[in-house]
C-alpha cells in the first residue's frame, strides 16, 4: 500500500503567523493529513520552523538577544499556536538541528564530489561599525532616482525601482545607522543550476497535469527565463557552516545560504522524527532510494515558495544522483494569497488576525472551517470579520450545530436518549442514501485532488441535505400520531450526526469529535466512511444510550464583529 509523506513550508522562525500562512500551507497540510490517515494509509505529516538566515540575526540583535536564545523562545511560541489550531504533525521540527545541519552537510559534499559547486568571487558591503558583511536590504541610502533617503539597497520603497547597494547615495549600515561601510571581495560557493536544465524541464513537464496551474506556470516561467547559478553560502554566524573538506577550507567561517538548507531540513525533520519516536534509521526509507518506492510526497506552501520548490530543492536533489536516488515531490499543491480586508496581511506592521490572537477569540474550528472553506486556490481570497461571521453563523452554527442539536435533544426527550428501533427505512431514506452516496464521492474526490474549496462545498451540502431530510421527516409533528414514523426519523438523524462526526473530522476535529461523541466513543483517527451510506446510516445499534451535546458552535454577534474590527483595523 502507498505511504504518504506530506510537508507544509516551513514558518520563518521570527514571530507567530498570521492566518494568511496557516491557511496558505500548514492547514490544508493537516487536512490533507488527517484525510489519509482517516483512510487508514500509513502517512508522515511534518512541519519545522525556518530558523537560520540574516533576518534572524537581526531580529534578535533587535531583541537584545543572542540568536539561540531569541530561537528557543520563538520556537516555543509558534509551537503552542500550532498546537493550539489542533496541526496533527507527527513532529514539528528545527531547521537549526544537528540533524538538518548533517543532511545539508552532506547534500554539499556530495555536489561537491559531483562538480556541480563552484568557488567564485563576488562583492559584498562590509560595515566596519558592525563587524560584519550585510545583506543588500540592511544597506539604507538616498535613492538616485526619486531622491527618497530611506532606500533600501535591494529595492527603493517608494520608487520601487531595484536597486544594488552601490548605487545608494550617502549609503549606510541599517543595523547601527553608521556610514563606515565599505566593498569588499568575498568567496562563495555557487551551484551550477544551468547543468540542470534539461532534467528540470522533463520533470516539471511530467507533472504538468499533478499540478495547479499557477504552480506549473511558475516553475516554467523560471525555466524559460534561464537559470541562474545560485550562491549558496554567505558571510553570516548564523546558520550550518560550510564545512573545511569542501573547496579545500576556502570557505571557512561562512554558512550555508537558508534557502539551500531550510528545504533540506523536510528531510532533516524526518530524522529527528525518527530519533524522537525511536524509529531508528526508517527515516531514510521515506526518502531515499528503492525502499521509498511506494511513498507519495505532497508539498504545500504559498506561491513566492514554489520557485525554491520546483527548481532550487530538485537541482539539490538531483545533484545528489546517481550515488543517492532521493525523493523528488510528486504533488506540490500550492496557493495564492489570504488578503485581510482587502489589503495585505502584514507581520512586521502587524496587520491581520494571528494565530495566536485568533485563539483568544475562538476555538480553532471556527478558522479552520472558514479558512479551509475560502481557500486561497484558485485566486486570492479576503479575510474580513463580516464574511467570517456570515459564514460561521450559517454553516456551522445554523446548519452542522443546529441539526446535531435539534436530533439529539429530541432524542433524549422523547425517545429516553435511544436509538429508536421501531418501523423501516423506506423511500425518503433511500432517495437521501442516493444523495450522500453522490455527496461523500465528490467529497472524497476533491480531498484527493486537493481542491479544497470545493470540498468544502460538498461537505457543507452534505449538511444541508441531512437538515432538509430532518425538516421532511418532522419526527416532532409526527411523534403523538405514528410514533413509528417519528422514530425512523430520529434513527436516520442518529445515523447522520454519526456519519457527520467522521466527514468532518479532517476540518474540523475538536467540534468532530464532539459531535462523534454525542453517539458513542470515537477513536484517536476518526475512520473514513468507505462503505455505502445505505449501510453507514443503518449501522447504530438500536437501543444505544446517546447523549445531547452543549451548543456545538456559539453565534458570532454583531457586538463581537464590531469590537474585533476596531481591535485589529481595518483596510489600510
Ligand atoms: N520560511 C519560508 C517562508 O515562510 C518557507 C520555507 S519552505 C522550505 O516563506 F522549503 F524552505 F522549507
Ligand atoms: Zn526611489
Amino acid at each position: 500500500m502507498t505511504r504518504i509523506l506530506i510537508t507544509s513550508a516551513l514558518p520563518y522562525i521570527n514571530g507567530v503567523k498570521h492566518l494568511g500562512t496557516l491557511a496558505g500551507s500548514m492547514l490544508p497540510a493537516d487536512v490533507f493529513g488527517r484525510f489519509k490517515r482517516a483512510q487508514g494509509f500509513e502517512t508522515l505529516l511534518l512541519c519545522a520552523t525556518d530558523e537560520h538566515g540574516s533576518p534572524t540575526e537581526l531580529a534578535a540583535l533587535d531583541a537584545g538577544q543572542d540568536v539561540r536564545t531569541f530561537c528557543d523562545e520563538q520556537f516555543a511560541i509558534q509551537k503552542k499556536a500550532s498546537d493550539g489550531f489542533n496541526l496533527s504533525w507527527d513532529h514539528f521540527g528545527r531547521s537549526s538541528s544537528a540533524q538538518n545541519r548533517e543532511m545539508t552537510q552532506h547534500f554539499a559534499r556530495v555536489l561537491w564530489k559531483n562538480g556541480h559547486l563552484d568557488v567564485r568571487t563576488t562583492k559584498q558591503v562590509y560595515s566596519n561599525a558592525d563587524k560584519r558583511f550585510l545583506p543588500d536590504r540592511y544597506v539604507i541610502g538616498t535613492c538616485p532616482h526619486c531622491g527618497y533617503d530611506r532606500a533600501r539597497g535591494d529595492q527603493c520603497e517608494n520608487c520601487t525601482r531595484v536597486l544594488d547597494p552601490i548605487d545608494l547615495i550617502s549609503p549606510r549600515s541599517a543595523v547601527s545607522n553608521s556610514p563606515d561601510i565599505e566593498i569588499r571581495d568575498s568567496t562563495h560557493l555557487f551551484l551550477k543550476q544551468s547543468n540542470f536544465v534539461p532534467q528540470l524541464r522533463e520533470w516539471i513537464d511530467a507533472h504538468r497535469a499533478e499540478w495547479p496551474p499557477l504552480v506549473y506556470s511558475i516553475a516554467n516561467k523560471w525555466l524559460e527565463e534561464g537559470l541562474q547559478d545560485r550562491g549558496i553560502t554567505r558571510d553570516y554566524d548564523w546558520g550550518v557552516p560550510v564545512p573545511d573538506d569542501i573547496a579545500d577550507g576556502q570557505l571557512k567561517g561562512k554558512v550555508f545560504y537558508v534557502w539551500f538548507d531550510a528545504p533540506i531540513e523536510y528531510i532533516g525533520v524526518t530524522k529527528e522524527w525518527a530519533e524522537a519516536n525511536g524509529k531508528g534509521n526508517s527515516w531514510r526509507d521515506w526518502w531515499e532510494g528503492s525502499a521509498a518506492k511506494d511513498v507519495r510526497y505532497f508539498e504545500f506552501m504559498g506561491k513566492d515558495n514554489v520557485p525554491f520548490h520546483t527548481v532550487g530543492f530538485p537541482v539539490t536533489i538531483m545533484g545528489a544522483r546517481p550515488q543517492e536516488e532521493w525523493k523528488l515531490v510528486d504533488r506540490l499543491k500550492g496557493f495564492n494569497w489570504l488578503n485581510y480586508d482587502g489589503g495585505k496581511f502584514s507581520t512586521s506592521q502587524k496587520r491581520g488576525v494571528f494565530m495566536d490572537t485568533a485563539l483568544e477569540l475562538l476555538p480553532a474550528d471556527y478558522w479552520r472551517y472558514y479558512l479551509m472553506a475560502n481557500s486561497p486556490e484558485n485566486s486570492d481570497s479576503n479575510f474580513t470579520f463580516d464574511h467570517f461571521a456570515a459564514v460561521v453563523n450559517k454553516d456551522l452554527a445554523d446548519v452542522l450545530g443546529n441539526f446535531v442539536n435539534r436530533v439529539t435533544k429530541f432524542c433524549v426527550s422523547r425517545f429516553d436518549g435511544k436509538v429508536p428501533g421501531e418501523g423501516c427505512y423506506g423511500e425518503d431514506e433511500a432517495a437521501l442514501c442516493a444523495e450522500l452516496d453522490a455527496r461523500v464521492k465528490a467529497y472524497t474526490d476533491f480531498l484527493e485532488a486537493l481542491e479544497f474549496r470545493k470540498a468544502m462545498g460538498e461537505l457543507r451540502a452534505i449538511w444541508v441535505a441531512g437538515n432538509e431530510y430532518l425538516t421532511r421527516a418532522a419526527p416532532w409533528t409526527h411523534f403523538k400520531t405514528d410514533r413509528e414514523k417519528a422514530a425512523v426519523g430520529v434513527r436516520m438523524g442518529l445515523n447522520l450526526v454519526h456519519v457527520f462526526g467522521h466527514l468532518a473530522w479532517p476540518v474540523i476535529p475538536t467540534a468532530a469529535r464532539a459531535i462523534h461523541e454525542a453517539i458513542q466513543p470515537a477513536p484517536a483517527i476518526i475512520p473514513w466512511p468507505d462503505r455505502p451510506m445505505a449501510e453507514e446510516l443503518d449501522e447504530l445499534e438500536h437501543g444505544l444510550v446517546i447523549k445531547a451535546p452543549d451548543v456545538l458552535f456559539a453565534k458570532i454577534t454583531d457586538e463581537q464583529v464590531a469590537a474585533w474590527k476596531e481591535r485589529f483595523g481595518g483596510a489600510p
